[in-house]
């Protein structure tokens, strides 16, 4: 007999859990979904009546939870009742590279997943099956385990992996009709029947044979595999790019002329500054990790080799600016276009624009950046993060603007970090005159049209070309 459930509980409401849950929600109107989180500010902002105050950004995002906030969505900071009332608890919490202790700087930081396996077999009452949603190392699942099955109360639980692919930007198109969903439960007759709970959500809208079931491990590994490839595909044609722009090859021209082999397939072959976000660096360190920690260093450097061919292309990308603008660069303004990560999201974790403006600031640079949907708060706050240098320093040298010509304004150079559709349709001309001559942009994502740029009279660089 299957398994029918009613009541889901999702540990976490940040980019991944809030989202996926509000899909969920909307497309199983009989089922109750409560979202949950220690924050207590970012559980206000799901719950403002004010959809633009939504803690974070997505296309799409502001009808779902419209249609389904206080009908069978919720969001809340009372954990403990949650845990309770639910017979599924989703954990999506954040699992940060370690910045501590043994695997520093490439492990993932379990501590959240440990403290909610904990929580959930301190309150759980009733039986659960609780389903790993936030992107973890391979045989997590059997530590989450140990922890519920220790509990000594008599309460069974099986864990299920479910890895979210979803992509920022894109989460609700993305949610709403997946390449596929992947959900890996132990092979035993329970196990069994708490996979097929699972794929009984999803159905409500995901036709079934896009719903693929594995063991455990086959699904945490693909998931780290998938960002995996992914991120080699950027590091690959950035690696191309470098030698496009020594040998007079166009890399968007190699790229569309690789793309159409359908063996290769043109997609995220789009060369850039570097690949940012929450996932494909922590993801990649840690598949390093766990390769080394099984001895298999060449997997291991194999892997590691995407990582250091990204800090390389961030690190490239603002050499050239500080050797174009004839090797000093201090005190000059130089003007960000973008901060995220990439466009359509206010997201900036490991954004390359961080680590150029790093660089920058330490040639004295002032940077003014403006993004569409960053904070200046949040700025501040990734390059405090860096460490390299005081806050007040870090305020002194980098500022931000919310108009877009008013940020190029008596700029010496200009530099394109995120590939917002906005920039394209600037008035150049404008930008143009109120500059520093010559006026110079970088161009590190290639959206730019830089034939027009040119002709208005810029100097022009662009990744690849
Ligand atoms: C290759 C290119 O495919 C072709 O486009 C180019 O013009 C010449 O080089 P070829 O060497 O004939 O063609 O064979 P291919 O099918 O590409 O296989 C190359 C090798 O990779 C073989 O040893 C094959 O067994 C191996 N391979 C291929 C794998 O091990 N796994 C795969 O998934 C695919
Ligand atoms: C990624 C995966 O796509 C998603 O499946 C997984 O669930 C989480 O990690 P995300 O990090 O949101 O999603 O964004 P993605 O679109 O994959 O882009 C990652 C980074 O690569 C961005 O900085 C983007 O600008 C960059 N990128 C992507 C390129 O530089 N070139 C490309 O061709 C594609
Ligand atoms: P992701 O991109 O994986 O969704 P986020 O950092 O956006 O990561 O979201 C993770 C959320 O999980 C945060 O809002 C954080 O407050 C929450 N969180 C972490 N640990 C716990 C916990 N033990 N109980 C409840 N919420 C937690």
């Amino acid at each position: 007999m299957k398994t029918k459930v009613k009541n889901i509980c999702c540990i976490g409401a940040g980019y991944v859990g809030g989202p996926t849950m509000a899909v969920i929600a909307q497309k199983n109107p009989d089922i109750k979904v409560t979202v949950v989180d220690i924050n207590a500010e970012r559980i206000a902002a799901w719950n403002h009546n004010d959809l633009d105050q939504l803690p974070i950004y997505e296309p799409g995002l502001d009808d779902v939870v419209l249609e389904a906030r206080n009908r069978n969505l919720f969001f809340s900071t009372d954990v403990d009742a949650a845990i309770d009332a639910a017979d599924m608890i989703f954990i999506s919490v954040n699992t940060p590279t370690k910045t501590y202790g043994k695997g520093k700087g490439m492990a993932a930081d379990l501590k959240y997943i440990e403290l909610c396996a904990r929580q959930i077999a301190k309150v759980a009452k009733t039986d659960k099956i609780v389903v790993e949603k936030s992107t973890l190392p391979v045989r997590t699942a059997q530590t989450i385990k140990s922890i519920l099955q220790n509990t000594g109360n008599g309460v069974k639980f099986q864990i299920l992996s479910n890895p979210e692919f979803l992509a920022e930007g894109t989460a609700v198109q993305d949610l709403m009709a997946p390449d596929r969903v992947l959900i890996g439960g132990e092979q035993t007759e329970l196990g069994m029947k708490a996979i097929a709970a699972l794929v009984d959500v999803y159905s409500s809208w995901v036709p079934i044979e896009n719903i693929l079931t594995t063991n455990l491990w086959s699904s945490e590994l693909s998931k780290l595999t998938a960002n995996a490839f992914l991120a080699q595909r950027v590091s690959s044609i950035n690696a191309l790019s470098e030698l496009c722009e020594v040998t007079g090859a166009d890399v968007d021209e190699v790229a569309n002329a690789i793309g159409k082999d359908s063996r290769i397939g043109p997609k995220f072959l789009k060369s850039s500054v570097g690949f940012g976000g929450s996932c494909f660096q922590k993801d990649i360190l840690n598949l390093v990790y766990i390769a080394k920690s099984y001895g298999l260093n060449e997997v291991a450097d194999y892997w590691e080799q995407v990582i250091i061919m990204n800090d390389y292309q961030k690190h490239r990308f603002a050499a050239k600016i500080i050797q174009t603008l004839y090797n000093t660069i201090s005190g000059k303004k130089i003007a960000f276009l973008g901060w995220a990560f990439k466009k359509d999201t206010n997201d900036t974790r490991e954004s390359a624009a961080i680590y150029v403006a790093d660089q920058l600031i330490e040639e004295q640079a002032n940077i003014v950046v403006y993004d569409p949907k960053v904070t200046a708060q949040q700025m501040q706050s990734d390059l405090n993060y860096l460490n390299t240098r005081s806050e007040t320093e870090n305020e002194t040298f980098l500022t931000t603007i919310v108009d877009p010509y008013e940020t190029c304004k008596d700029a010496h150079a200009i530099a394109v970090l995120t590939e917002w559709d906005e920039f394209k349709a600037y008035d150049w001309q404008r930008i143009y005159e109120a500059m520093q001559k010559p006026a110079f942009v970088f161009d590190g994502r290639g959206v730019l049209d830089h034939e027009q740029l040119r002709t208005i009279g810029f100097q022009v660089y662009a990744i690849g070309k």
